[in-house]
């Protein structure tokens, strides 16, 4: 289990936070998340006002660093050093690490009387009730397969929506003979994973992203779909400026929002940013899905683990969950996230025209059997083996590694995680 096999050094730099953290016991809740970009850091905000309306203090434990991979490595330090905080935004397995290191608390009690069993959809309660046990209260769900885009460089352009792969490809062309950059990329690890998630759906189908990234079919992974995957990649390389390396997500969406670059492929707390911005959907930007994956989706969901705290502090990490799950605080936190609500009877009419696309076409997507989690955000398998997805893609993407060598990298990688 990763948590127990946390390094010395998390271990000590965890004890030196001791000192400053023991505060997370009456009157407070200590929160640790990773949303500090601007749309991000204001949906944040709907939750802490409605905790102070309570009465409830918040500290806050924001570890910068798109997709988490900080925050969690913090986090597992703390409850290694016996030391955890109220509560830690976490994705899939993640949680599912934490439960089974019994380190998670228990809120059955609290999820009977609101009823949470019959408004939490099952592909998300596989995460947050584990074994039968309430162990987190999912805030959203956010869709990863989208491309963001500016809308003026389109219709200067005279661009349409890119449907498929082909489309998307002239698309991209025009816009790079046009001297403009036609994708933003973010090169982190986890960023080019996302996309990853996208171009199996998008070249193989849900059947293939099934067998790939789900089950980790050997044969699926060696495929010579994969090599198309990865040949993909490459191409989409040429459509990146030179500054990518380790860009942060939301300097990436920035570079939409200014028209510095045409289009970014992200999950939809993109969306936040264009928001934050003041940007509006149809009018400044565009949301489509990636090209060739129309009808399904790969999904995260970012809910808040209990973790077990002391019978002080039980009372505020109760209403914490409470508040997270109350449907008019859903509705108001998504509107500004990005994502849908993770409740499945939160009306979307309050949400702007790319939340509701986003409700629409997850429900068809559920009722298709066409909603999937994604890898690169946790919710498709166990996170050793996201790591070694990961270290192959961005291995990839940094050299000239050829897309065979990739395939065999990525089947071996998987093979040696499980
Ligand atoms: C995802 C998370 C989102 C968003 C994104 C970028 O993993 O689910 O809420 O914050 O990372 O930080």
């Amino acid at each position: 289990m990763e948590i127990r096999k946390t390094t010395l050094a998390m271990v000590s730099a965890a004890a030196l936070m001791l000192a400053t953290s023991t505060a997370s016991a009456a009157g407070k809740v200590e929160v640790i998340h990773w949303w500090t970009s601007g749309g991000e850091a204001a949906a944040l905000n709907v939750l802490k006002k409605n905790l102070e309306k309570q009465g409830i203090g918040w500290m806050d434990g924001a570890v910068a660093g798109g997709g988490g991979d900080q925050a969690r490595t913090v986090v597992k330090a703390r409850v290694a050093a016996g030391n955890p905080p109220t509560t830690m935004q976490q994705l899939g397995f993640a949680i599912l690490d934490f439960a089974d290191g019994g380190f998670l608390a228990n809120l059955n009690d609290l999820a009977a009387k609101e009823g949470w069993d019959k408004v939490v959809p099952n592909a998300l309660k596989r995460f947050m009730k584990p074994d039968g046990v309430w162990v987190a209260a999912p805030v959203n769900v956010h869709t990863t397969n989208w491309v963001w885009a500016n809308k003026a460089i389109f219709d200067k352009l005279g661009i349409a929506v890119p449907t498929n792969w082909n489309e998307f490809v002239a698309a991209a062309d025009k816009i790079k003979a046009a001297g403009i950059t036609p994708i933003a990329w973010g090169g982190q690890a986890w960023q080019e994973a996302t996309v990853v998630d996208a171009l199996v759906n998008s070249t193989g189908g849900t059947d293939f992203y099934k067998k790939a990234f789900v089950e980790m079919d050997q044969d699926a992974l060696k495929s010579k779909t994969m090599v198309e995957v990865f040949q993909r990649l490459r191409k989409l390389k040429g459509y990146v400026d030179p500054n990518y390396p380790n860009r942060d997500w939301n300097l990436a969406t920035a570079m939409v929002i200014n028209g510095e670059a045409a289009m970014q492929m992200m999950g939809d707390w993109a969306k936040g940013e264009f928001i934050a911005a003041k940007k509006v959907p149809n009018k400044d930007f565009l949301c489509f899905r990636f090209p060739g994956t129309a009808g399904s989706v790969t999904f995260n969901s970012d809910a808040f683990a209990m973790f077990k705290v002391g019978d002080d502090a039980k009372a505020n990490q109760a209403a914490l969950a409470s508040a997270i799950m109350e449907p008019g605080f859903q509705a108001a936190f998504n509107i500004v996230k990005g994502s849908a609500p993770a409740r499945m009877d939160v009306s979307g009419k309050d949400f702007d025209a790319c939340g509701q696309k986003a409700i629409k076409q997850l429900a068809e997507a559920a009722k298709a059997d066409k909603m999937m989690g994604s890898m690169a955000h946790g919710h498709a398998v166990p996170e050793a083996v996201k790591g070694a997805i990961y270290d192959v893609v961005t291995n990839y993407f940094s050299s000239d590694m050829s897309a065979e060598e990739a395939v065999k990298k990525l089947a071996e990688g998987v093979a040696l995680a499980q």
